[in-house]
């Protein structure tokens, strides 16, 4: 344990573990990050610094600074050098970029998730849907284990591409990308991990399969450009929002390579998160069969046997509350990071310039310090009654203050459509002796995949 310092002018260091003697926790860290935050944070309190080789590393997990790092102080906290995988894939879209940039594309980009614009995705979200249901109906018959997760992240890929770009990427395409993205994640996560990082440029397998996986991302999104191009689209979709904004003071438009970053952002943090979602609810509810038939009944009551619309999402309460858990309990994004710019103070510790500052929802969401039989499925701890007095800093499965996620309110409609449509024709069933693991890369996957099995709905449906 570092032993809390002070010297007569400010305050003491944060405690933690010493770890070894060159590398300080990073073996560790390698080795199951989860299990390494959540011994630290048991062990010296909810400000817990670690330290990986020279670099000071600062895991904040009360609500309160959680709220300071996120809301209070924001701008001391800029994204750390741990984006600079993402950065690589991403360049310099709305998740990268800082400063003035990222606050004028985070203007223009915002009306696309109004409101008023989420109501007309929902039909999109809900159509797509009922083609994979018809896909899965060979599967219900012969009772086929499959992997639910290669198929979220295929769902989800073609809601975010139609709906914020109306394109349509289906059937191989949308296995590649996929086979694409977890190549990507892994690489970035590998270069973050690793303190000599070897140039692209340099041949070593992991970097030429990153670099294939990177030129078939690379292509969807050109192609998408390229196609709008040639044949604009008669929605105002974000693409075109995109296309048409000029620059305030200079009137200049976004350059290709603006478009391309901005695009491969929201095509990439648009699905994967989503997806992740999805297929650990389904695990879940595969485990907890009462929460399960009470969802079924619920979908039974508010729909009645018709397909959901935007309307039906705010009934459709109970269904919210089994999505909230199940990122309360598999939060897709398991960390957020950030550098601090200048020297600060969060519960009374000293946080140092440069140190890297994390927050992490996997944590705060299971610290029985807040939550009761935090281990426990419970969709009924966020009804409004038992969630009344819950800071609304412990619970972040989408960030909060300026950086918060985009896409949240996108993300829950499409997640709760996605379910309520699919509860009215299956349940899934989790295949007994699967492994299931979470798999802390850029979100948390589950990293042997889900096999599931299709089982009829109950009686109630
Ligand atoms: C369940 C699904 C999702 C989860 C859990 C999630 C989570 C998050 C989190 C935690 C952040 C903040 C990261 C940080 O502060 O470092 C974030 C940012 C972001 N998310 Fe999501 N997200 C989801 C879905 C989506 C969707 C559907 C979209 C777009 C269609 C999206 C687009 C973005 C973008 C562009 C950012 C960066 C925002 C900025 O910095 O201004 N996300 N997301």
């Amino acid at each position: 344990m570092h032993k809390p310092q002070s010297t007569s002018n400010r305050a003491p260091d944060a405690p933690g573990p010493k770890g070894r003697l060159i590398l300080g926790s990073l073996l560790e860290a390698w080795e199951n990050p989860l299990a390494l935050f959540a011994r630290g944070s048991q062990a010296h309190g909810h400000v817990t610094r670690f330290r990986f080789i020279n670099y000071d590393y600062i895991l904040v997990s009360s609500p309160e600074g959680a709220k300071h790092v996120l809301v209070d102080n924001a701008k001391n906290y800029r994204k750390s050098r741990n984006y600079d995988g993402l950065r690589v894939m991403l360049g310099n879209g709305l998740l990268t970029s800082e400063g003035d940039f990222w606050k004028r594309q985070r203007r223009l980009s915002q009306p696309a998730f109004h409101r008023d614009r989420l109501s007309r995705f929902a039909d999109q979200m809900v159509s797509v849907t009922d083609e994979m249901i018809a896909a899965w109906q060979p599967r219900a018959k012969s009772g086929e284990a499959f992997d639910v997760h290669d198929d979220m992240m295929a769902l989800t890929l073609r809601i975010v591409a139609l709906t914020l770009f109306d394109v349509d990427v289906a059937g191989k395409q949308a296995a590649d990308i996929g086979d694409a993205v977890t190549v990507a994640v892994h690489w970035a996560n590998a270069h973050i991990q690793t303190p000599l990082r070897v140039p692209l440029l340099v041949p070593i397998p992991r970097n030429v399969k990153f670099k294939k996986a990177l030129r078939t991302l690379d292509t969807l999104v050109q192609n998408i450009i390229t196609q709008r191009r040639a044949t604009p689209s008669q929605k105002h979709d974000l693409l075109a929002m995109y296309m048409e904004a000029e620059d305030a003071d200079t009137g200049e438009k976004m350059t290709d390579k603006q478009l391309r970053d901005e695009v491969m952002t929201l095509i990439l943090a648009g699905h994967e998160t989503t997806a992740n979602a999805l297929s650990w609810t389904f695990y879940l509810l595969s485990q907890n069969a009462e929460a399960r038939e009470r969802m079924h009944a619920e979908v039974t009551r508010v729909l009645s046997g018709r397909a959901p619309t935007f309307d039906d999402v705010k009934a459709l309460e109970y269904t919210g509350w089994v999505l909230q858990e199940a990122m309360r309990l598999y939060p897709p994004v398991w960390v957020f990071e950030r550098e601090a710019q200048e020297d600060d103070m969060i519960d009374g510790f000293h946080i140092p310039k440069g140190a890297g500052v994390a927050v992490s929802p996997f944590i705060m969401h299971r610290d029985p310090a807040y939550w009761e039989n935090p281990e426990a499925f419970d969709p009924e701890r966020f009804s409004p009654e038992r969630s009344a007095t819950r800071s609304k800093h412990l619970y972040l499965p989408f960030g909060g203050g300026p950086r918060i996620c985009i896409g949240n309110m996108f993300a829950m409609m499409e997640a709760q459509l996605i379910l309520a449509r699919m509860a009215q024709s299956f349940r899934l069933d989790h295949v007994v002796g699967h492994p299931v693991e979470p798999d802390p890369v850029v979100t948390l996957r589950p990293k042997h995949g889900m096999l599931m099995r299709i089982a009829r709905p109950p009686a109630v449906s």
